[in-house]
């Protein structure tokens, strides 16, 4: 199964070509280019666009004094509620100080504390202060900056913007050769063309689109975890979507990319307060506002279905300096017409984060020889049922690294491409929007079988609406609409209620479903599951 789209006009090789340039990709990228490899790194739109530039918290690793990687673990296996691959999280942990050391040599920088030490904030689920931020609240764009200029100092990593990775190239024997891709260019490299690698990297970020409302910029519209199921590749724990509890709430009918207020507002010592401005999380959770997020993410949910007040409030007034400890969020809110120095801030949760996605294994090899995946496109097992926060930039740079090593150490010959023969498909645009609210609707913070199986009607009355235009936003359609009947369908399949997958008609945890749903497309696009056991998937 492939997506429409005409036949190749031109044709690039490089060692190996990676598809994003986000945390994930321009890390894989580095590092792949320290080995002498040539690498072509593709992206969407402009090199910096992303969820990595948005990153606000920062960055969690285990560096402050008395911290130890064993206890980021234990954070990390509780926020995933007894999902997470414990040998993925062991990696994270145990690399991620020396990845974020790296990442300082390649010129990040962190914001100091009074000492001149690196200051270290906490966030849910965190029983530490952990958090590695910059410029305040812009963690994420000091991180792009810093590893958006070391590629480009690096003449041998060619860079191609606008850039839209289509579908993989398949080689005789079955691996993976490279993929086609739609450039918006100038020249030679203009319209559809196809890149022929010894290795293909996906880290293509998240899929946050799928929904109405989303923390997610625009480009995240989850492409390469639906090329990955249509290059016949594994993904699992797709109906882990986690829900940020924070963020603004500007009025029911707003779509699309909504304002974070980062959980560091709460570890800074914001409150959460209900209508009747009582605070709610006490009681709740042994860590109250800083519980884990999806502990957090539901009591608003029910806060808010109980008063039929669309928001709870945030109460960041008692922080000293605001301005200068968060100035994204502060300008956000006054660009919203509230001053959070003195005002209540309105907030709701939204569609954050996967924490699911392309299976891989701890060198981020997916289940397709030469096809690799890494950072949020992937699940490397690392976040269970729902991240921790701020585990997903350290994620980024630890397995974005070892991709590099595994793929140095194991390249393979060149391949050449066979003709695709596979059905092709494409949607027309239009279906975007309701396939969002229905996403939103019906599996959303809470899901039960009624509404889920609601949407799954409306996603298959959608999916009758072709189009034989090629353009980009069918492809991003076309691509919203694969990873929808997979969330759908994951979650209809978990019985339970665990970490970010709530069912009203499953409220208990059960360990009949310690295990992970794993989902597969075959040729022809027809779906099949099975259960994988944890730590075996
Ligand atoms: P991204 O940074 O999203 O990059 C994906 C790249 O792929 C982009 O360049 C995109 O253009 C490109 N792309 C997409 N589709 C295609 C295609 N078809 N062809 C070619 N290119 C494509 N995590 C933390 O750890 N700490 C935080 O403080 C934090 N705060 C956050 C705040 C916000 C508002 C958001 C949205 C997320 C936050 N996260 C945070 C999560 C974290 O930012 C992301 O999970 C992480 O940056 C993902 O990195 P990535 O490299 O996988 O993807
Ligand atoms: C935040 O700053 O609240 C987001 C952190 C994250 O997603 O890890």
């Amino acid at each position: 199964m492939k997506l429409l789209a005409s036949q190749p006009g031109w044709t690039s090789r490089a060692d190996v070509v990676v598809i994003g340039s986000g945390v994930a990709g321009l890390t894989a990228a580095l590092n792949l280019r320290a080995s002498g490899l040539s690498v072509l790194l593709v992206t969407k739109a402009r090199i910096d666009e992303g969820s990595t530039k948005w990153a606000q918290g920062g960055i969690a690793a285990a560096l402050g004094p008395g911290d130890t990687p064993e206890q980021h673990k234990k954070d990390t296996l509780v926020a995933g509620a007894g999902l997470c691959k414990e040998q993925a999280v062991d990696v994270l942990v145990s690399e991620g100080p020396e990845a974020v050391r790296k990442l300082i040599s390649r010129g990040a920088l962190f914001d100091k504390s009074e000492s001149g030490e690196i200051a270290l904030t906490r966030e849910g689920g965190h029983l530490r202060n952990r958090i590695l931020h910059a410029g305040g609240d812009a963690t994420g764009a000091e991180v792009s900056r810093a590893l958006v200029a070391a590629v480009h100092e690096d003449s041998g990593i060619e860079v191609i913007e606008h850039a839209l990775a289509l579908d993989a190239l398949h080689a005789a024997n079955g691996e993976v050769c490279g993929v086609t891709l739609h450039v918006i260019g100038v020249g030679s490299r203009d319209g559809v063309g196809r890149v022929i690698a010894r290795a293909v990297v996906i880290a293509t970020g998240g899929l946050g689109q799928v929904y109405s409302q989303t923390t997610n910029p625009s480009v995240s519209t989850g492409d390469g975890v639906a090329l990955a199921l249509r290059a016949g590749a594994k993904v699992a724990d797709v109906e882990f979507i986690q829900f940020h509890p924070t963020v603004l709430w500007r009025d029911s009918s707003a779509a699309g990319q909504q304002p974070l207020i980062s959980e560091a507002v709460r570890g800074e010592g914001a409150l959460l307060l209900n209508h009747r401005g009582e605070r709610f999380m006490v009681g709740k959770h042994p860590q109250a506002e800083l519980a884990p997020r999806d502990i957090v993410a539901k009591e608003i949910f029910i806060q808010m279905k109980e008063s039929g007040v669309p928001h709870v409030w945030l109460d960041a007034t008692g922080i000293k300096d605001f301005q200068e400890r968060f100035p994204t969020i502060y300008s956000s809110c006054k660009s919203n017409g509230i001053d959070p120095t003195s005002q209540l801030i309105p907030v709701a949760p939204a569609s954050h984060y996967a924490s699911g996605g392309v299976l891989v294994d701890l060198n981020g090899l997916t289940s397709v020889p030469r096809l690799y995946a890494c950072g949020e496109t992937a699940c490397t097992g690392a976040h269970g049922a729902n991240r921790l926060a701020s585990n997903s930039l350290l994620e980024g740079l630890v397995f974005g690294s070892r991709i590099a090593d595994h793929i140095t150490n194991h390249i393979g010959p060149w391949l050449e491409p066979v003709e695709d023969l596979s059905e092709s498909f494409l949607l027309n645009p239009a279906i975007e929007l309701p396939l969002q609210l229905a996403m939103s609707q019906g599996a959303g913070v809470m899901r039960s079988e009624i509404s889920l199986n609601e949407t799954l009607s409306v996603l298959n009355q959608l999916g009758t609406r072709a189009t034989n235009e090629p353009r980009i936003e069918a492809w991003e359609a076309s691509n919203l609409y694969l990873l929808a009947q997979a969330i759908v369908r994951s979650a209809l399949a978990r019985k339970e209620s665990r970490g970010s997958h709530w069912r009203s008609d499953f409220p208990e945890t059960s360990p009949d479903w310690q295990c992970h749903v794993v989902q597969e497309l075959d040729s022809e696009g027809n779906w099949s599951s099975h259960l994988e056991e944890v730590n075996d998937a």
